[in-house]
């Protein structure tokens, strides 16, 4: 099935703005995705309707806002296939859920230990697993990243070893758009007994996530990334695993017994999720995973393929282009430099012609760095955006290298 994207755009009110006089094309859905109807009124609904603390009063509203809150938890842990809805932890995002862990694993990472991350992580993939390793005085090994974008699995392979006790990957890359064989590294981990930490932030709204099919200890999203509100994200774990691993906050909801002395914990997954939650966040998470359940994950990702398929093939027409990120796996995301001309520039240009990319490091400066360039331009698409649009964008950047040149 194709997706109408006339339909969907109709669901998007901010795609019918305009932006510096013009249309706007929103070519930034790897920093965050526009958000429908259908989760903008399910915010409104909660606050309109239903706005109550959960798990605390026997009122009426509390009840409501409780049922609607663990019912969305039940429907999230199914969208990825989680065993049980105890391993679905709500957090403010992919970042706080990966903080989240590396304060936890300070349990499990000990002195003289590593911990491997690829060259490709985010810095919230990359900053939080360097920390603990400075704190357990562990070491964090790089997994190197070929200049095609891709992580060489005979070196991954060579990295392994008993010392190593834990491996934190990206499921996509959102510099590169590499599709990382997720599922093939976390079955040699296996091997060594080295649980897994897979970063889907980039992954969530673009390709079918199953935790179990996976096999991963541990896996993180963001719903801002997937059409729905900022500041509220995923963590699943294992039960086995979260059960076992201290606490992260401390406060209301999270205990079971409190003195003065000590206090003990609750069970999973209210163990961590200390405090008010954000409930309407929940609420709008929720529908946005309906929203991509209802167009279907597959539709949207051969959609996706399609329009990178399609604006990488007039991109390689430019004269001095180098493509960064040309992994044989790979959607959604097309990131570039032109020779002689700072991608700030360009983008500068193209937002005053109403298009919406990203420029600069991305938040994965070494591996950007790596690629021996200061930043890049960067179209990532969304299941919105369309093949007109593609062209709009690609004469665009055509008028902007004759005006830099
Ligand atoms: N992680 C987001 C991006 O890649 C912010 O743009």
């Amino acid at each position: 099935m194709t997706l109408d994207t006339q339909k969907i755009r109709a669901d998007f009110p901010i795609l019918s703005t305009k932006v510096n006089g013009k249309p706007l094309v929103y070519f930034d859905n790897g920093a965050t995705t526009q958000k429908p109807l259908q989760v903008i009124h399910r915010i409104t609904k909660y606050y309109e309707e239903e706005n109550s603390n959960v798990h605390r009063g026997v009122h009426h509203l509390s009840q409501v806002a409780t049922d609607k809150y663990e019912n969305a938890r039940t429907y999230i842990a199914g969208f990825i296939n989680a065993q049980s809805e105890k391993e679905i932890i709500f957090t403010r995002g992919t970042t706080e859920s990966i903080n989240l862990m590396a304060t936890v694993l300070e349990s499990w990472v000990f002195a003289n230990e590593e911990v491997l991350v690829t060259a490709m992580e985010h810095h919230s993939n990359l900053v939080p697993w360097q920390q603990l390793c400075k704190r357990q005085k562990a070491k964090l090994k790089i997994i190197p990243v070929s200049q095609q974008g891709e992580i060489d699995l005979d070196l991954f392979k060579e990295m392994l070893s008993p010392k190593v006790k834990l491996l934190a990957l990206t499921h996509i890359s959102n510099v590169l758009g590499t599709i990382n064989p997720v599922k093939e590294m976390i079955e040699v981990a296996h091997n060594y007994g080295i649980p897994v930490l897979v970063d889907g932030a980039q992954a969530i709204a673009h390709t079918k996530i199953d935790v179990q099919d996976l096999n991963c200890e541990f896996y993180t999203f963001s719903a801002h990334k997937a059409y729905g509100p900022m500041g509220i994200g995923v963590l699943f774990g294992k039960e086995t695993w979260l059960k076992r691993l201290p606490p992260y906050q401390f406060g209301g909801e999270m205990i079971d017994q409190v003195g003065y002395e000590d206090s003990t914990f609750n069970t999973l997954p209210y163990k961590y999720e200390a405090g008010t939650p954000n409930v309407a966040g929940v609420l709008g998470m929720e529908a946005a995973l309906r929203y991509i359940e209802n167009q279907g994950i597959d539709n949207i990702k051969k959609h996706e393929d399609h329009l990178l398929e399609y604006a990488t093939s007039l991109l390689e027409e430019i004269d001095g282009i180098r493509i960064v990120g040309t992994a044989k796996e790979k959607t959604a995301v097309l990131s570039f430099v032109i020779n002689g001309i700072h991608p700030y520039d360009i983008g500068t240009i193209l937002d005053q012609m109403g298009i919406a990319i990203r420029t600069g490091n991305h938040c994965a400066q070494p591996l950007v760095e790596s690629f021996g360039l200061p930043g890049t331009i960067r179209a990532s698409f969304g299941l919105y955006n369309t093949i007109e649009e593609v062209d709009v964008f690609f004469a665009a950047l055509l008028r902007a290298i004759e005006m830099l040149r």
